[in-house]
């Protein structure tokens, strides 16, 4: 774990690198230093930090620029910046860029100790947004955004159901900006992705000493998420035996750290968010009845795409937009053909399908202002595309190349909706994700053979 969990201090001021040294290895942390910019380049070079505290302004490459060499979306280390001579800018720069978190100086022992273990955290902290936008007219989504205003102003926990895709979790972001919450953390925990044996430490934290390995204390997310809300999604994965703990939790509002006699309250409001059907889960035994009532005191189901009408087309002049200026080309529209055909489609992977299609769309369709019913891709062009043809030859078939055909073709187009995302392939599918892996795994030793 300690291996895994070494932070990079990078700070040139010796007087402030001594004080992030005193905090940090007090609370057990393991620090490698690094000088300049320079140095710190070469050290994420050559090996893997859990997280990185770089000062913004240093000799040699500046700490933003070392951010977006080694840090943001879709890396594993974390960025905390810290500045002397901040602005608001290199604050907005540096969270643009990926930053999990910024602090000015001078800072309290205590804050920089808090925001080192939410960045050594699985969690997510929500840069605070305040700009979510639910798009969707139509009196099924209408349904949705009022019942999501109606609870906005009590703290009461709120079950998200739906179809993956369909929105969640950008639900789930509206509800807390909506609320008095929302000057506080916004915090997100997906439990599918942690291991079970880790999940209860993710959300409880544990104190120095608590396990092997556990050389520093660590906050949990109900900690992090203190005065703001709290997103767990996927909780349908959380084994019977967490789900016991975790009851308690909820119905005391007392928790304690793994390893601690301390006990902890928090004032947190939780949003659950799953794509399973809890209810079918409690009937076969997979989820406790109790919870499964304590969770769905308010529960919110977003509709899936093909209900909501015309709300494809309002949502895919939305992606024209927001993907022509994040592309950097200029804006597009639909032509009607196009749009008539986005209503019509079932969307077997919601809004994320949908907004897929179209950032594909609006590539292929290259310098032309209007996007076509061809550049939607194949399956929207040809309804008929949208069932699998079954047909027997004459001359019969061979069964095991066919349906070994049709698994590879399945597991293609469930990786193509999700953008890529082998968890949410997997659900599409109804696999494991582990199986989703191992079957793409042979399918990459079948192909390198043949
Ligand atoms: N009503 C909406 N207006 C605008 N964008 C939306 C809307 N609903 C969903 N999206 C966008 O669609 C994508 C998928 O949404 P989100 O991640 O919230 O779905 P989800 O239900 O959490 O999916 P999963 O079950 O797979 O986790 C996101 O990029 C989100 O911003
Ligand atoms: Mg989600």
């Amino acid at each position: 774990m300690s291996e895994q969990e070494e932070i990079l201090v990078v700070e040139d001021d010796p007087s402030i690198r001594k004080l992030i040294e005193a905090c940090l290895t007090r609370e057990g942390h393991q620090l490698d230093f690094a000088q300049d910019g320079l140095d710190a380049d070469q050290k994420l070079t050559e090996r893997s930090y859990r997280a990185v505290i770089a000062d913004i302004q240093l000799p040699g490459m500046t700490g933003l620029r070392l951010l977006s060499r080694h840090g943001g979306a879709g890396k594993f280390v974390r960025f905390l910046m810290v500045s002397g001579t901040s602005t608001i800018g290199d604050a907005v720069q540096a969270m643009k860029l990926g930053a999990y978190d910024f602090l000015p100086k001078p800072f309290a022992p205590e804050d920089l100790v808090n925001r080192v273990e939410s960045a050594l955290s699985s969690a997510r902290v929500e840069p605070q947004s305040g700009g979510t936008v639910l798009v969707g007219d139509s009196p099924a989504f209408r349904h949705v955004v009022e019942q999501l205003e109606l609870v906005a102003n009590v703290p009461t926990t709120v079950l998200l159901t739906g179809e993956t895709g369909t929105g969640k979790e950008l639900a789930a972001r509206y509800l807390h900006e909506q609320s008095p919450r929302a000057t506080g953390p916004m915090v997100s925990l997906h439990c599918g992705a942690v291991p079970d044996n880790l999940l209860e430490d993710e959300l409880f934290g544990h104190v120095r000493g608590a396990f092997t390995g556990a050389d520093a204390s660590r906050q949990g997310v109900f900690e992090m998420a203190d005065k703001g809300t709290l997103l767990l999604d996927e909780i349908g994965t959380m084994s019977l035996s967490l789900q016991a703990k975790f009851l308690r939790v909820l119905q005391e509002l007392r928790f304690r750290r793994l390893g601690d006699s301390r006990e902890r309250s928090v004032d947190v409001r939780l949003v659950a968010a799953t794509n399973a059907d809890l209810e079918d889960k409690v009937k076969r035994g997979e989820f406790r009845a109790d919870l499964y009532y304590r969770l769905s005191v308010f529960p919110v189901r977003l509709p899936p795409l093909s209900a909501r009408g015309r709300d494809a087309v309002l949502l895919a002049r939305h992606f024209c937009r927001s993907l022509s200026r994040r592309l950097g080309v200029s804006l597009k529209t639909l032509s009607t053909d196009a749009e008539e055909r986005l209503t019509r489609y079932s969307w077997p992977g919601n809004v994320r399908h949908l907004e897929n299609t179209l950032e594909r769309a609006v590539i292929v369709s290259r310098d032309r202002r209007v996007i076509e019913l061809g550049d939607l891709g194949m399956d929207l062009i040809d309804p008929s595309a949208e069932r699998a043809s079954v047909t027997i030859p004459d001359d019969g078939i061979h069964f095991d190349t066919v349906v070994s055909q049709l698994e590879r073709d399945l597991i293609l187009k469930s990786l193509e909706i999700s953008g890529g995302n082998k968890k949410q392939a997997a659900d599409l599918l109804g696999l494991k994700r582990t199986t989703l892996i191992e079957k793409l795994r042979r399918l990459g030793d079948v192909s390198r053979a043949s």
